[in-house]
């Protein structure tokens, strides 16, 4: 109990469980997008229910709700663990917490509505941008702040990542934000044609390398030490690590825009620095990895540490994905294609949900103040659920994509295109059932996260006795 004093962990019990809320919530509605793309008629003719509506509701709530509140739970309770003092401020922290939650509530109110500002990743209307500063501004705050008044001297490395994340996911998002409102509910971006391009994706890029990436990259630097019970592999490493990712993510944004009208030395600079961030990707993959070595045996028996080290392996797949995808001659078959779609996922499933699912199973029975997770046997059952749902909707994805991007490139002798769009849609339709396949047995592993989560919280006794891994 001492250490419920000595801590703030009602914040960070509070984010724990609306990750698995909101991952439900996010997750459903991907589900349900993924079913709408092979049966159109599931948006009843409903304007809220359109595909066009829902997928930026699903973006947004798997990525700053579930992905969010995952970032909040675990920063905030390794900033407390390792300076081993409380959080600066229990009211601002829990400001954060009520404000972030009304945020989630806004989108969730407005994308069904048809409000937008047309960019992707930062689809919400001028008054809950303003919100999300204030919020953001908080959060800083109550990070830096504990930072501050440490009562050890050393900053341990997952709060340079934490901290990386708090402070440019503030500058990305002030700075692709800047609008000109012209109702309550309706604003146009303050940059014209390419410039606007090129700071979108600027934006989007970043908020895949310190939203998706550097954040839940503390958590592998926290969480996989801890679970292993050893240092990290090598601490230098961690330090170069660090250095080299960002300063290399800012420069990487223009291969989303490969071929359109930015100028092509951007192009190009871009793929060049894609290609770079290889390297500081990988380093950090071993770095984990390695930090196993000597207790491999330890997977056999302990499904946490499955989905932890499984997160990683995908982390390197989609990290030699993303550069290959980056080089333009590779881009002008995947751009458009579901290989995109493909890609996202292996990163978004694989590595920031499966990091994820591994903390939350590790956090739960810590800020609960129980022993261990109600049942071992179900996390093990959650991580083949999920591992197979991944690789169901992954393989699927890149199958279609690359057969899209083949067909609409095949030309005839007379230089007439061989197939027409609707011929690669059909041929797509198969692909499609199994990527909702796969989506439904990683949201079946939510369920059953919750069912475990639920028991842990109410105080069940774990399932067998037997269970201690
Ligand atoms: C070295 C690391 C990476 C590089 C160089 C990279 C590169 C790329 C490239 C070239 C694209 C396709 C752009 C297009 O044709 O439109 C892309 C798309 C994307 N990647 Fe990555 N990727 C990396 C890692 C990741 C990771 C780890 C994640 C997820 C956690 C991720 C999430 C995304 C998303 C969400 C998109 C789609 C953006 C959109 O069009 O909406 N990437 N990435
Ligand atoms: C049950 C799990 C999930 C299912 C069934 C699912 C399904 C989908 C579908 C159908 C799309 C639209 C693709 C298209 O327009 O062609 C999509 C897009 C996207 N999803 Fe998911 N998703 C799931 C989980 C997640 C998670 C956990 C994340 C992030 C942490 C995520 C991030 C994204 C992103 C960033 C996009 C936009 C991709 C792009 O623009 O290229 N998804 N998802």
């Amino acid at each position: 109990m001492e250490t419920q004093n000595t801590y703030n962990y009602t914040v960070v019990r509070q984010f724990t469980v609306m990750t698995v809320i909101w991952g439900i919530v996010g997750m459903t509605v991907g589900v349900l997008i993924a079913a709408q793309l092979v049966w159109p008629a599931l948006n009843f003719d409903t304007p809220w229910l359109t595909y066009s509506r829902l997928r930026p509701l699903h973006t947004n709530a798997v990525i700053f709700a579930f992905g969010g509140s995952a970032l909040f739970a675990t920063s905030y309770y390794v900033v407390q663990r390792t300076c081993q003092v409380r959080l600066f401020s229990d009211k601002l922290a829990s400001f954060t917490f009520w404000g972030w939650t009304l945020v989630i509530l806004l989108a969730a109110i407005s994308l069904p509505l048809g409000m937008t500002s047309g960019k992707e990743y930062a689809e919400l209307e001028w008054p809950i941008d303003l919100l999300i500063t204030v919020v953001w501004v908080a959060y800083a705050v109550v990070f830096f702040g504990t930072i501050m008044k440490r009562k050890v001297s050393h900053i341990y490395v997952a709060n340079w990542f934490f901290g990386a994340f708090i402070i440019t996911v503030a500058v990305l998002h002030i700075v692709n934000s800047m609008a000109l409102p012209v109702s309550l509910t309706k604003s146009y971006s303050l940059y014209p044609g390419a410039i606007d391009a090129m700071v979108q994706w600027w934006y989007g890029h970043n908020a895949v390398g310190f939203f998706l990436t550097a954040g839940f990259l503390g958590i592998m630097y926290y969480f996989i030490p801890k679970q292993v019970g050893k240092p990290i592999y090598s601490y230098r490493l961690s330090v170069v690590h660090f250095w080299a990712l960002i300063s290399t993510y800012m420069w990487a944004g223009p291969h989303h825009l490969q071929y359109t009208a930015l100028p092509d030395w951007a192009q190009s600079l871009g793929m060049v620095f894609s290609l770079v961030l290889l390297a500081p990707s990988w380093g950090g993959m071993i770095n984990g990895m390695m930090t196993l070595s000597g207790a491999w045996h330890k997977l056999r028996t302990d499904p946490i540490l499955k989905f932890l080290i499984v997160s990683l392996s995908f982390y390197g797949m989609s990290t030699f994905e993303g550069p290959m995808m980056a080089i333009k001659t590779v881009n002008a078959l995947s751009h458009y294609t579901d290989w995109t779609v493909g890609h996202v996922h292996s990163g978004a499933l694989g590595w920031v949900a499966l990091v994820t699912i591994g903390a939350i199973y590790f956090l739960v029975p810590k800020v609960f103040d129980r022993d261990q997770m109600y049942s071992i046997k179900l996390i093990d059952t959650h991580f083949w659920i999920a591992t197979i749902g991944i690789v169901l909707y992954i393989t699927a994805m890149w199958i279609a994509g690359v057969m899209q991007g083949l067909m609409w490139r095949a030309v005839n002798a007379d230089g007439t295109l061989t197939y027409s769009f609707v011929e690669s849609l059909e041929a797509t339709y198969p692909y499609y059932t199994v990527r909702f396949l796969g989506g439904l047995l990683f949201l079946a592993g939510m369920f059953i996260m919750a069912y475990n989560v639920w028991k842990t919280i109410s105080g069940a006794k774990p399932a067998s006795a037997t269970q201690s891994a």
